[in-house]
């Protein structure tokens, strides 16, 4: 995908309707006359809501402030928990996303570029990858650092929970360390989803230290010294079209990482096939509404 193709991919953050590029390439505007700048060094501008909640402002703010202090932070992190071994971890979470030569893939909250580093490699010759991020400051620092020989590489500031793609766009989609603190957390495993085509990978992790691992003193410090490990994997936000769902805790069982492959459609139950071989009718419509009978009859009691 050409710089011009990417713009073109481009659309509504919202609506998903087409966007109408400038003449010079500078900006593209939307049908309701919103209009979104392309930077000096190409990274589009594609943030939404342009007044972004709070919580999301606060997290821009912060990643803007600490992005030099960012790598070096984050390899601490992970040096004290269980001395993992960074890069091979993830190398591991990139492996998930079944990346081959030629894919197109996305990165939600890309960073300084830690974790695209390796999808790059997964991708090239010829493939593309699109890497995305909140934070101004974080994004340039990613194309400041990535080599991009033999593939093709486009950045744009966005909001996870508002992905301005078609559905069904990427053959793979990542996300990692940030979607704890997303303001629309759900909407944002919806969006992750809708923009991969069906059999595609979807990867996401960030801080939730293993249920079995809470009452272990040392576990104990890092719920008291950072409420995000103290977050649970968000599985209630997982759309309904989705097979094949795993998880994985990494870096000392402080974090998680699930990847699913997204379906067509959600998964059909037929409630009403019979149950061979019986001489009534007996299916999981009856038995549901046979349950409700039994409990209302002991609440009548
Ligand atoms: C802990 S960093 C992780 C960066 C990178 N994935 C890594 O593993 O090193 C979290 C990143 O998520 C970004 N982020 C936070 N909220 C976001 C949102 N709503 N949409 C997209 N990115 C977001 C931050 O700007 C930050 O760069």
């Amino acid at each position: 995908m050409t710089h011009p193709e990417f713009l073109d991919a481009l659309v509504c953050p919202t609506t998903h309707t087409a966007l109408t590029i400038a003449d010079d390439g500078k900006s593209l505007t939307s049908q309701d006359g919103v209009t979104y700048e392309v930077g000096d060094t190409g990274i589009v501008n594609m943030l939404y809501p342009k007044e972004l909640l709070p919580g999301d402002a606060h997290e821009q703010y912060l990643y803007d402030q600490a992005f030099l202090r960012y790598d070096r932070g984050v390899s601490w992190v992970f040096e004290t928990l269980d001395h993992s071994d960074e890069a091979a971890t993830r190398q591991f979470m990139i492996s998930l996303m079944d990346l081959k030569p030629g894919m197109t893939a996305l990165e939600v909250g890309a960073g300084t570029g830690k974790d695209s580093a390796l999808i790059l490699e997964k991708v090239k010759p010829g493939g593309t990858a699109v890497l995305s991020d909140l934070s101004p400051n974080m994004l340039k620092l990613a194309q400041d650092k990535l080599n991009t020989a033999e593939v093709n590489v486009h950045y744009f500031l966005g909001n996870g929970s508002y992905l301005p793609f078609k559905d069904d766009t990427f053959d793979a989609v990542f996300h990692f360390g940030g979607i704890n603190t997303f303001s629309e957390r759900k909407k944002a495993f919806d969006e992750l989803t809708r923009v991969v085509r069906p059999g595609g990978k979807v990867v996401v992790g960030d801080e939730s230290i293993a249920p079995w691992m809470r009452s272990q003193p040392t576990y104990q410090t890092l719920l008291k010294a950072n409420p995000l490990f103290r977050a649970e994997v968000p599985m209630e936000d997982v759309p309904a079209n989705v097979e094949n769902f795993k998880l994985h805790y990494i870096f000392g069982n402080a974090f998680y990482v699930m990847e699913y492959t997204v379906r067509e459609n959600a998964p059909e139950i037929d409630i009403d096939l019979p149950i061979p071989g019986k001489d009534f009718v007996d299916n999981w419509r009856l038995r549901a509404e046979k349950a409700n009978d039994t409990m209302s009859e002991s609440e009548n009691e």
